[in-house]
Parts: structure tokens; C-alpha cells; sequence
């Protein structure tokens, strides 16, 4: 797989902040914002999306994917999430494993209100992952 250019990762991070402002967070008041860069090269982000039924509560990682297999996706290159915190926060576990199913070489950047970030990749948040290779 070709290497992710520093401006696409640039042009990911700021997706993930701007979805950010679209969060629908009434019950947590933390409002999430994340963008993938797709097999295609194309940016899909996406934001938290609660329930007042909690347990139905959506990060913003998971709806950045879905928003990319839905538009015809199969796989993503990278991953960043915005967090509204004073230090960058990693995806929660359910993420880690969305994201394996589609990126499981994928960079994985979050950056928050700081000018602090983590950059690291999916196969160290999510090392020995179950995958789809394991269902043959
Ligand atoms: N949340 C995300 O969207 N992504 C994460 O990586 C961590 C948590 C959301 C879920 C919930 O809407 C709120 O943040 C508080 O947990």
C-alpha cells in the first residue's frame, strides 16, 4: 500500500475536527470528531451520534467508517480522532476492532485542544486482533 502523504494526514485531521462541531453528545457533553482516509483516497468523517437509550451510542470512528463502506469503501489507510481535551485520547475498544475489520495496518492519529497528539497504528492498539482471516 502506497504511503499516506503528510498533507492527506493534515487534510484527516482537520476533517475530524470540523466533524467534531456536528456531534450529537446531549447526554455525555463530549463531543467526538473523527475522518478516515479510505482505500480510494477519498475523507470520510464522522462524529458521535448518543441515544437516549445509552447503550445505542455511536462514536465517532465507527460512524467515520460506516459513512466510508456505505459510500463503497472496503478498506482505510488511516484514522484520526478529535477529542475536546486538553490530552489526545486513543479509540475506545468496539473502535479498535471496526477499525481492524477494514484497516488493520492503518495509522491511527488522535489530536485534542492541545497541540499534543499520538500517532501510532491500529496493530499496536489492537495487537493478536480477531479478524475476518480467523472465521476461514
Ligand atoms: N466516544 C467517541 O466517539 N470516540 C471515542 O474514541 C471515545 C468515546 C464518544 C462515545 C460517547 O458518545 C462519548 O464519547 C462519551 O464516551
Amino acid at each position: 500500500m502506497p504511503k499516506t502523504s503528510e498533507a492527506a494526514l493534515r487534510r484527516m485531521e482537520k476533517a475530524a475536527r470540523d466533524a467534531g462541531a456536528r456531534s450529537y453528545s446531549p447526554y455525555s457533553h463530549f463531543p467526538v470528531g473523527a475522518a478516515v482516509i479510505a482505500g480510494s483516497g477519498r475523507i470520510y468523517s464522522g462524529c458521535n451520534v448518543e441515544n437516549a437509550s445509552f447503550g445505542l451510542c455511536n462514536c465517532a470512528e465507527r460512524t467515520a467508517i460506516f459513512s466510508a463502506v456505505a459510500a463503497g469503501e472496503r478498506s482505510v489507510k488511516a484514522v484520526a480522532v478529535y477529542t475536546p481535551t486538553a490530552l489526545p485520547t486513543a479509540p475506545c475498544g468496539a473502535c479498535r476492532q471496526v477499525i481492524h475489520e477494514f484497516g488493520p495496518e492503518a495509522i491511527v492519529i488522535s489530536v485534542c485542544d492541545s497541540k499534543s497528539r499520538i500517532t501510532t497504528h491500529l496493530s499496536a492498539l489492537l495487537p493478536g486482533a480477531f479478524g475476518p482471516g480467523d472465521l476461514a
